[in-house]
């Protein structure tokens, strides 16, 4: 007992010593507030206040200038803020039904009902990879049925985040692990290209690609650049419909780039943003990229879901690279999951999950090829409509190209001031470089774009 009670004792003293080392540490700590505290009152009226929160009063961002909209979605951000009635958004490529509505395709809410009702689905973190399922449905997709490059186990494929995201992981993978590091892209392109490549740590380069004098493809402009591009050099290919000429190379064209861009060992990369957009046909659509997986060869390719199944804000997409072997397609895997885990660690279940419902299901499937199709089509009806309504008004020009360009843009060749008056005087919104959505033009809206380009024509030709 009175052992313990003497080791109480001292514990109690030994507490006491530490308390009042706290205490003298608190107690200077006080003094030391308090006397800032009174500079603080000291300079209240002069430029510095105490804040004993904040470092400075200047911010770490002051220097920031502000920055630019983008020019694709810059468009819708100031289509939003106008209050005309009449106003027309035909920037972005959005579909649009006939009514100007965006459009949730039936499969797409069918599929996610069953998404739904299935109580056994989890929100569990998905391989960093995606889903396999849906990497497997989705390099069938863009490959073909019965593609050899799959069945002998040559594709490696991870889910993306759309096709931004894909061609992003890509340009990673290829900067980490590829010899060259030169991407040629056309000119013109889609805006965001130049900016993913140079971020992913490529370097860009160009090569020719349209041709304004003829509204058409520059097919010997581009041969002759490709002709002088360095040995390995890395190439952006449009699968189809070129965004934003809406020019693609004929049959025979596509076969003349393969044949050089094997010959001299470049490295095609397929951007496939618009499978079954261009033409109503999702083979048709994916005969150039499987022309190049046809001859054994190995390149990549990025896919979106984004406008073939209207699954925009889902961000679904996959990154596919054709290897030579299998042995080689497993290390590409697991390389592309080293760059995938430190971006964004998993791509998200939802998008993915309603495009494998879809892609391996017979009737879904069979279903959402008619619902692309009318999609298509109401494109190609626009183009006529717009081209017929141009040609009633004797608008200055040949618009031949409206009706010869495929896919979700027509390259109007509307320049920047001519776009400028259309968007002051008609309230219809477009890129600056011209380039019309026609996904967002309808029947009762086509004589107002009709009225707008040909008084921008006469007044602006
Ligand atoms: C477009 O070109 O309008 C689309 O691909 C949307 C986008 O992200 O720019």
């Amino acid at each position: 007992m009175g052992k313990n009670s003497s080791a109480c004792s001292f514990e109690e003293k030994e507490s006491d010593k530490s308390l009042s080392v706290a205490g003298r540490r608190i107690g200077s700590l006080v003094r030391q507030l308090a006397a800032t505290s009174m500079e603080g009152q000291a300079d209240r009226d002069g430029d510095l206040r105490f804040q004993p929160t904040a470092g400075s009063a200047v911010s770490a961002f002051q220097h920031l200038e502000q920055a630019p909209e983008d020019p694709i979605l810059g468009v819708t951000v100031a289509y939003n803020k106008d209050p005309s009635p009449v106003k027309l958004n035909l920037g972005v490529g959005a579909y649009r039904t006939e009514e100007g509505k965006p459009l949730v395709l039936d499969v797409v809410r069918q599929a996610e009902e069953l998404l739904i009702q299935d109580r056994s689905r989890y929100k569990e973190y998905i391989p960093i990879a995606g889903l396999v399922e849906f990497n497997k449905l989705s390099a069938k997709l863009i490959l073909g049925d019965g593609s050899p490059a799959i069945g002998e186990k040559r594709v490696a494929t991870a889910q993306c985040l759309s096709g931004t995201g894909s061609l992003r992981v890509g340009a990673e993978f290829l900067s980490k692990h590829y010899s060259q590091h030169i991407i040629y892209i056309p000119v013109p392109t889609w805006g965001n290209h130049p900016k993913i490549f140079n971020l992913g740590g490529l370097t860009v380069k160009t090569y020719r690609y349209y041709d304004p004098r003829t509204s058409g493809l520059d097919y010997e402009g581009m041969l002759e650049d490709l002709r002088a591009a360095p040995p390995g050099a890395i190439v952006l290919l449009h699968a189809c419909a070129h965004n934003p000429t809406g020019v693609d190379p004929t049959q025979d064209q596509w076969e003349g780039i393969r044949q050089l861009i094997r010959l001299k060992g470049l490295l095609p990369f397929f951007d496939s943003a618009y499978q079954g957009f261009a033409s109503g046909s999702l083979d048709a659509d994916a005969y150039s990229v499987r022309l190049f997986v046809g001859d054994g060869g190995e390149c990549l390719i990025a896919q979106s879901f984004a406008k073939n199944m209207g699954l925009y804000g889902e961000r679904v997409g996959a990154l596919s690279i054709v290897c030579r072997s299998a042995t080689v397609a497993t290390r590409v895997e697991s390389q592309l999951k080293l760059v995938i885990r430190p971006m964004y660690s998993s791509p998200p279940i939802h998008g993915a999950s309603i495009v494998a419902t879809i892609l391996s299901d017979r009737n879904l499937y069979y279903n959402w090829t008619v619902e692309l199709k009318n999609m298509a089509d109401r494109i190609i009806s626009m183009r006529h409509q717009l081209y017929d309504a141009l040609k009633a008004r004797g608008t200055p020009g040949d618009w031949s190209h409206i009706i010869k360009q495929i896919g979700m843009f027509t390259f109007t060749g509307l320049n920047k001031d001519q776009v400028s008056f259309m968007t002051a005087e008609y309230h219809i919104y477009l890129t600056s470089d011209g380039r019309i959505s026609m996904a967002g033009l309808s029947s009762k809206t086509v004589p107002h774009l009709a009225d707008a380009i040909h008084a921008a024509v006469l007044r602006l030709g």
